[in-house]
């Protein structure tokens, strides 16, 4: 086998395709923000820690730190589209909810909104940052998940009705619709 050496820099295009949110935010005035990240994961069961790794300048870190709250909404085929539309930056006062068609609902727990069109919407409470050089590692307390009736399939998510939306790189993407068993020992 022939090796090739790869930069380090293009790792993350190796820990694919990665399950992909948008994460919905609010500033000060309480105007709405949402956008795609794709550097998420789970962090612990007790307390119940998710986090995703932000660019420092970004306002979805800035929103949740500052209102210490932010929704993660996991990215679904019916409003791939959409969800990956809300990358666009806009000034602060205007809402990527607005400028690509998703809507607002109010969460039970937090300020930030749901995106109503979205089966699943998981509410956390800012919890604890881990500072990069150009990212930080934002860690919040899952509080309130809403889900669907058809969002819920043996615990988890239905993946095989909703399609679960996985970056690749770039341009790529990926929609998950099956779930492999694998017996185990
Ligand atoms: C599929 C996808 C995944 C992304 N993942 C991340 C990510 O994990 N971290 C990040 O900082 N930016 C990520 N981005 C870029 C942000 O969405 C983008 O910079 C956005 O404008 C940030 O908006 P904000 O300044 O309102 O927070 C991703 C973009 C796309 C399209």
């Amino acid at each position: 086998m022939s090796e090739k050496e790869i930069s380090s820099k293009e790792y993350y295009g190796f820990i694919a395709p990665r399950p992909t949110v948008c994460v919905s935010t609010i500033d000060e005035e309480g105007n709405a923000n949402i956008a795609p990240y794709s550097f998420v994961t789970p962090v612990a069961f007790d307390p119940p820690l998710l986090a995703i790794s932000s660019g420092l300048e970004k306002d979805t870190l800035l929103n949740a730190r500052d209102m210490e709250g932010f929704v993660v909404v996991p990215l679904t085929e019916s409003w791939m589209k959409k969800g990956i539309e809300t990358e666009v930056s806009l000034p602060r006062e205007k809402s990527e909810f607005e400028e690509v068609g998703l809507t607002e609902k109010k969460a039970e727990k937090i300020g930030p909104y749901h995106v109503k069109e979205a089966p699943v919407n998981i509410e956390c409470e800012y919890w604890d940052e881990f500072h990069g050089e150009d990212h930080s590692l934002l860690i919040g307390k899952v509080v309130h998940i809403s889900a669907d009736e058809r969002a819920i399939k043996n615990g988890r998510i239905n993946l095989e009705e909703l399609g679960s939306i996985c970056h690749v790189k770039g341009e790529e993407f990926s929609v998950v619709k099956e779930a492999e068993k694998v017996e185990r020992e």
